[in-house]
């Protein structure tokens, strides 16, 4: 059997993080500069399917996996999807998404571990396929996940995302370009939503008060990416990461980076993601995006990616 490779990207949220989890939209891009790849190599006869994790030195046989391993999970629903047994086989996964930063690592590493295992067993699953299965492996990771980060890195599209609902792919009629600041901090999501869960259900009129105006944002954002109104989006992304403060998932280094990125000159910048910790996000004119990631660097970012948004 030939050796079999596929890839997955990192994702960020543009607008409309944790509102999406109760119901509002949210728009969210695929991050193609950061990857998981996942290589699946013919083992031994019965020496059945071993997961290696290269970045965390990990190397765990399917049988003795536990039930919570989010790796093993992906390998068993695949299976479990395509009727197939164990195959013979080393699956090796390696990332330069960072960990928990609100960069979708455990989603792509899911996204890429599926397709990849269903290739070495000689399937190709859609897009809709794997999105469905990895949101069985985020609901381990996450609890309560709204579904929109397997559902843009399995689709490696822009979305317009509302739980539930059918997957609106998003046109970007005029590319854009984002740097993301990482604070080194990390912050797993799961913790965050469960936090704000809490919060919310001891006011819950004023939590949802905040994630009605998101959903307005997030509506106006996508009206101005399908127009090629750029200019708007960045006071809209000033507008959620003040909601996001009120809703109480941003932190210290997070406002610190945003405000470095807004005196350098971005047109607007919010956290990305969970909050606590991990991304923020910036959107820059081309012939500043130099300046601008050095002082994302000299405010403390242990890391910039730059991306465009709507160029493939
Ligand atoms: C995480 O990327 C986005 C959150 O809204 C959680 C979710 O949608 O499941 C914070």
């Amino acid at each position: 059997m030939a050796v079999i490779e596929s890839s997955a990207p990192g994702k960020i949220i543009l607008f409309g993080e944790h509102a999406v989890v109760y119901g509002r939209p949210a728009i969210a891009v695929p991050v193609t500069e950061v990857q998981v790849i996942v290589t699946a190599e013919p083992a031994p006869k019965d020496s059945g399917l071993t997961l290696v994790a290269l970045e965390l030195g990990e190397s765990v046989p399917l049988s003795t996996a536990m039930q919570d391993n989010p790796l093993a999970a992906a390998a068993r629903l695949t299976l479990a999807r395509l009727c197939a047994p164990e195959p013979d086989a080393t699956l090796i996964i390696s990332s330069t998404i960072p960990i928990a930063s609100g960069l979708g690592s455990g989603t792509a590493v899911s996204t890429a571990l599926v397709r990849t295992l269903a290739g070495f067993l000689g399937h190709t699953l859609e897009a809709a396929e794997v999105s469905r299965l990895v949101f069985e492996v985020e609901k381990i990771h996450h609890g309560t996940p709204s579904g929109i980060d397997n559902t843009v890195i399995a689709y490696e599209q822009p979305v317009y995302f509302v739980r539930e609902q059918p997957i609106e792919q998003l046109s970007v009629r005029t590319p854009f370009t984002l740097l993301i600041g990482d604070t080194g901090t990390r912050s797993p999501t799961k913790k965050v939503v469960e936090h704000l869960r809490r919060n919310r259900k001891r006011n819950p009129a004023r939590y949802d008060a905040l994630f009605d105006q998101i959903g307005d944002i997030v509506d106006e954002a996508r009206e101005a990416i399908e127009t090629g109104s750029i200019g708007r989006l960045g006071p809209l992304m000033d507008d959620n990461h003040e909601l996001l403060i009120e809703l109480g998932v941003s932190s210290k280094k997070l406002d610190e980076l945003v405000e470095a990125a807004r005196f350098a000159g971005a047109m607007g910048a919010k956290l990305s993601g969970a909050g606590r910790g991990g991304n923020m996000i910036a959107l820059v004119e081309d012939d500043v995006t130099e300046e601008l990631a050095e002082a994302l660097g000299e405010a403390g970012a242990k890391r910039v990616i730059r991306t465009r948004v709507g160029e493939w």
